[in-house]
C-alpha cells in the first residue's frame, strides 16, 4: 500500500484520531440509515429476549465505518468487544483461546475475516452454529475429538467484499449488511462533528468543500480535516474558511472529485493504452503496477459509483465522464446520424 492522502485504508495517525472521533451509539452514528435502522431493531430484539445478538457480517469498501459499527453494536448491547483480524490469527489454538475466553453475549470482532486461513476458519463453524468447539486430541488412530462448550457470543466479521468469504462461513451469519459510500450531506455532518470534537473552527462552505473531495468516505474526510487544520494554523489564523480549505486541498493535490494520482493513472491507462476498454483487471494491475486486489477493493468501487468506470463482463470501460475529466471526447459514442 502506498501513502495516498485519499486512500481509504488506515494510515499512520488515523488510528489514534479515529478512536477519539468514533461515535459510540447508533444515535451518534451518521448516515447508513438502512443499516442503522435494521441494527437498531436486531439489537432491541436481542436485548428484549436477553439473548446474544445473531452473528453480524459487515462488508463494503474500506474507511466506511465497519470497525466503528462493531464497537457501536457492542456498546448498544452493553458488552465488551474483543477485536482481532484474519491475517493475525496464526494458529487454530489462537482463535480457540479467544473463543473460550468470551463471556456471555460478548462480541468477537474479526476484521478482514476473508483473510483467515481455512484451518482456522473451520474452528468457527461449530463455534458460530452450536456455541461449541471441536478439539482434536492426539493424532493417528488414537485421536479423539472432544467438544468444549462456549458462552453464547456474537461474532462480527468485516470484509471489503462478501464474495471473498467462503460460502459455509457466509451462511453462518444471521445478519449481513453492506455499507455504501456516504451521501455528501452525511459526510458534511461527519466533518462538522469531527471539527467540533477537535476544536476546529470550520465554516459551513468549507465543510462542504472538504466533504465533496472525500470520496464518500469518513476516514478520508477526517484525514483531510486534520491536514486542512494544519494549513489553517500555519498559513492563516486557524479558522478554516472555504478559501483556506481550497488552498490547502490544492497544495495537497486533492482535486474536485477527491481523485489523486493513482485514480488518474488508472483511468488514463484504460483510455490511452486500451482504447477506453474493455480491459481485464489483471491487465490494468500490471500496466499501472498496483495489486489487483487493491484495484478491486479500493480504487474501483469509488470510480464506479462516481460514474467514471464501468465494470462489464468483458472488462473495465472508461465512461464518457472519464474522458471529459481529462478534456477528451469519448470515441465512437456519437450516435447522431447525418
Ligand atoms: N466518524 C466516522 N464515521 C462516522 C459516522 N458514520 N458517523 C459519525 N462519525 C463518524
Amino acid at each position: 500500500m502506498n501513502d495516498r492522502l485519499v486512500q481509504a485504508a488506515p494510515v499512520d495517525d488515523d488510528v489514534q484520531y479515529e478512536a477519539g472521533l468514533r461515535p459510540r451509539s447508533l444515535d451518534d452514528y451518521i448516515g447508513q440509515d438502512r443499516v442503522r435502522a435494521n441494527l437498531q431493531v436486531s439489537i432491541a430484539a436481542a436485548r428484549g429476549r436477553k439473548e446474544a445478538l445473531d452473528h453480524v457480517l459487515l462488508y463494503g469498501p474500506p474507511g466506511l465505518g465497519k470497525t466503528t459499527l462493531a464497537y457501536v453494536i457492542g456498546n448498544e448491547m452493553g458488552v465488551p468487544v474483543r477485536a482481532t483480524s484474519g491475517p493475525v490469527i496464526e494458529k487454530p489454538g489462537d482463535l480457540a483461546a479467544m473463543l473460550t475466553n468470551l463471556q456471555e453475549h460478548e462480541v468477537l470482532f474479526i476484521d478482514e475475516i476473508h483473510r483467515m486461513a481455512p484451518v482456522i476458519e473451520e474452528i468457527l463453524y461449530p463455534g458460530m452454529e452450536d456455541y461449541e468447539l471441536d478439539i482434536v486430541i492426539g493424532s493417528g488412530p488414537g485421536a479423539r475429538s472432544v467438544k468444549v462448550p462456549l458462552q453464547k457470543f456474537t461474532l462480527i466479521g468485516a470484509t471489503t467484499r462478501a464474495g471473498l468469504l467462503s460460502a459455509p462461513l457466509r451462511a453462518r451469519f444471521g445478519i449481513t449488511h453492506r455499507l455504501d459510500f456516504y451521501e455528501d450531506a452525511d459526510i458534511t455532518e461527519i466533518v462538522r462533528r469531527s471539527a467540533r470534537i477537535l476544536g476546529v473552527e470550520l465554516d459551513e462552505d468549507a465543510a462542504g468543500e472538504l466533504s465533496r473531495r472525500s470520496r464518500g468516505t469518513p476516514r478520508i474526510a477526517n484525514r483531510l480535516l486534520r491536514r486542512v487544520r494544519d494549513f489553517a494554523e500555519v498559513r492563516a489564523d486557524g479558522h478554516v474558511t472555504a478559501g483556506v480549505a481550497e488552498a490547502a486541498l490544492k497544495l495537497l493535490e486533492v482535486d474536485d472529485h477527491g481523485f489523486d494520482e493513482v485514480d488518474r493513472r488508472l483511468l488514463r491507462t484504460i483510455i490511452d493504452k486500451f482504447g477506453g476498454g474493455p480491459v481485464g483487471v489483471n491487465t490494468i494491475a500490471a500496466a499501472i503496477n498496483e495489486e489487483k486486489d487493491a484495484i478491486e477493493d479500493i480504487y474501483e468501487p469509488f470510480l464506479i459509483q462516481a460514474g467514471f468506470l464501468d465494470r462489464t463482463p468483458r472488462g473495465r470501460v472508461a465512461t464518457a465522464r472519464a474522458y471529459e475529466y481529462f478534456g477528451l471526447t469519448a470515441p465512437g459514442r456519437d450516435t447522431r446520424l447525418w
